[in-house]
């Protein structure tokens, strides 16, 4: 007949036997767990027991009862392990936000108003047979006053108020017009080029200005070319661009790179040229300036006066853009407003 000690161990080994694979909830296998290994389970109560039993079986029956609450425990930290990470994953994808889910109509964005005038500019000019070229938005001074025949102190740097670098000698650009000093520098005559670019000025936005703005420059060096030769390419410009209810007028004025120089201005196409508040009620707008190159400038950048001539312009492109659309403020080109972007 087995002992009091024997029979202990058996029953204990029948509690270690113990398969948590039904328990489908963290909540059922803390149960579980305080069932089987709490204070008042019953392997609690035979090691309660322990120091009533002949010291000879307390070590046979100890021993069972520590292998059976090992082995207990491992089962069910496995099962707890499995059930935990069925909990996350069962989070996870409750929370799963869908970024390929459609709401309506898609919005598609496209270029600002600007760069879209830029694209449409330059092909205008590419269809007259000019190339396309860019140059620095931080320039030194000589390339942006100095080799354009604006030497220091000159009073002509008034013309520009200009944004000036912590490093000395740099600034932002003024104009596009440096752009035309790298190209005869680096590439030499004969050029067609025209420039498009963004510039600086110290300058309080208006209707009429921004302090970030753009321009697009153009530069024709070659051999015998004439005034009637600029004229002709923004005649042609104009009406490739405005279309033939905008006119252009060229009026003398003064830039110390060109000279002869000149102020080219356009139909004020808001008012289509009775007078208005954007055109001061002059019914013209002043698109950039223009001229021959000024043989200082090419003696600047050493190409030979006596050899080659040539004819610059420069004008705004935001402008041309205000001008195109009827656009009454040009401010709102870069306030971000969605309403007035989505037109276009
Ligand atoms: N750079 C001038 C400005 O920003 C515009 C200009 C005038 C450009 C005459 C030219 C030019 O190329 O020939 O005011």
């Amino acid at each position: 007949m087995a002992s009091a000690a024997e029979e202990l161990v058996v029953e204990i080994g029948s509690l270690a036997a113990c398969d948590p694979s039904s328990i489908v909830s963290l909540e059922e296998l803390g149960k579980l767990e305080d069932t089987l290994l709490g204070k008042r389970s019953r392997l609690s109560e035979i090691k309660q027991a322990l120091g009533s039993l002949p010291p000879e079986e307390r070590k046979s029956v100890g021993k069972a009862l520590n292998e059976a609450r090992m082995s207990l425990s491992d089962i069910l930290a496995a099962r707890r392990c499995v059930l935990e990470d069925e909990e996350v994953r069962r989070v996870l994808s409750s929370e799963r936000m869908d970024l390929t889910e459609v709401l309506g109509t898609p919005q598609v964005g496209h270029l600002n108003l600007v760069s879209q005038t830029r694209d449409q500019l330059e092909d205008v000019f590419a269809g007259m047979g000019f190339s396309v070229a860019e140059g620095p938005e931080a320039e030194t001074d000589w390339f942006n006053f100095e080799a354009l025949n604006i030497p220091p102190d000159h009073p002509a740097r008034s013309m520009w108020d200009t944004l000036f670098l912590d490093v000395p000698g740099t600034l932002m650009r003024t104009h596009t017009s440096p752009v035309q000093i790298h190209l005869m520098v680096e590439q030499g005559p004969p050029i067609y080029a025209v420039m498009p670019g963004r510039t600086y000025r110290r300058e309080t936005p208006d209707a009429r200005h921004l302090a970030t703005f753009h321009q697009i420059e153009g530069l024709v060096v070659d051999r015998s070319i004439t005034f009637a030769d600029l004229a002709g390419t923004i005649e042609e410009f104009t009406t490739a661009f405005f279309g033939s209810d905008i006119h252009s007028r060229l009026r003398p004025s003064y830039f110390p790179f060109t000279e002869p120089s000149a102020e080219f201005e356009i139909t004020c196409a808001i008012c289509g040229g009775a007078g208005c508040r954007t055109c001061s009620h002059t019914g013209w707008i002043e698109l950039g300036g223009c001229g021959m190159v000024d043989p200082a400038v090419f003696d600047a950048v050493g190409i030979d006066p006596e050899e080659w001539s040539g004819f610059a312009f420069g004008f705004g492109l935001d402008r041309c853009a205000q001008m195109r659309h009827s656009i009454a403020d040009m401010r709102v080109l870069i306030s971000n407003d969605i309403r007035f972007l989505r037109q276009f």
